[in-house]
């Protein structure tokens, strides 16, 4: 007779990265195209993103973008990866709902797997990919001490270090630690984001999600020293270039990703040397 195992299936993690959005402090530029398709330094900003999930190995990823900006998404990312076994699929979200809308709107794509989200605007100096790939279950965030906490969702810690309470943009200050854009989740978060309510603000908020995750004391933070770059203003998405290269931040890029864009570059170049001819 065969043992029976109760040991819990060992899930895969699915990435998303959140890319829609209309970016009106980035008027006009964002008039033409979407945020995360704006250089930072060399690349297209949702290759930071990118970068972070392919490093911690994830295979199947899902870009969710303005339905304006779908086809510059598919004609830069559409095939890019594919060689290399990385499949990258799109969702069109018509109007964006907030965050935690990327849980349900990438249900099937998640299916019984686990999910890394990240948004699309989010660019980190430190690799991750070692918490990512030995995430198994509840929620797992990262937090950087900043100086203007009001504008984030805020993580208060006990003598313990252990995370006791997350407010969205608190009007009180409770700590200066803010919950990055980068957030893993079990299957569950699937669940939870369907039952969410929308703030004041009329958003479906991801600090619900790991409110909920802190409830059943399921929620791991892990705070970080490096750069935590959001490109949100003008002056913002200069500073993140200057940064990325005066770090070196895509120097650290997995492989594949500077192959994949040298190769896609040379491509193009002998497309254009064609139309001239
Ligand atoms: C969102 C989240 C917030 C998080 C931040 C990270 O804020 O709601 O909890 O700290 O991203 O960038 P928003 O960009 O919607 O103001």
């Amino acid at each position: 007779m065969g043992e029976e195992t109760t040991k819990p299936k060992k899930r895969k993690m699915k990435g998303i990265i959140l890319a829609g959005g209309t970016a009106t402090r980035l008027f006009p530029m964002t008039a033409t195209t979407s945020k995360q398709l704006l250089p930072v330094y060399d690349r297209q900003m949702i290759f930071y993103p990118l970068n972070t999930l392919i490093k911690a190995g994830i295979k199947n990823i899902l870009i969710i973008v303005a339905p304006e900006h779908s086809g510059q998404f598919l004609n830069l990312l559409g095939s890019l990866f594919k060689k290399y076994g990385i499949h990258i699929t799109f969702e069109v979200q018509s109007i964006p709902r907030g965050l935690a809308e990327a849980l349900t709107l990438g249900e099937n794509h998640i299916g019984d797997d686990n999910v890394a989200l990240i948004l699309g605007d989010n660019i980190f100096e430190d690799d991750f990919s070692k918490q990512i790939k030995e995430f198994r279950s509840g929620g797992h965030v990262f937090a950087k001490k900043v100086s203007d906490p009001e504008r984030f969702g805020v993580v208060k810690f006990n003598k313990n270090q252990r995370a006791i309470e997350i407010v969205e943009k608190p009007n009180e200050w409770i700590s200066d630690y803010a919950v990055t854009g980068l957030y893993l989740f079990d299957n569950d978060c699937i669940e939870i984001a369907k039952n969410i309510k929308p703030s004041e603000r009329g958003e479906v908020e991801i600090t619900e999600v790991n409110k909920a995750y802190l409830k059943k004391k399921k929620l791991e933070v892990t705070i970080f020293e490096g750069e935590w770059l959001d490109a949100g203003t003008p002056d913002s998405l200069l500073e993140a270039s200057r940064i990325v290269k005066e770090k070196g931040i895509t120097r650290n890029f997995h492989p594949v990703i500077d192959e994949a864009i040298t190769e896609f570059s040379a491509e193009l170049k002998v497309l254009s040397k064609k139309k001239l001819k």
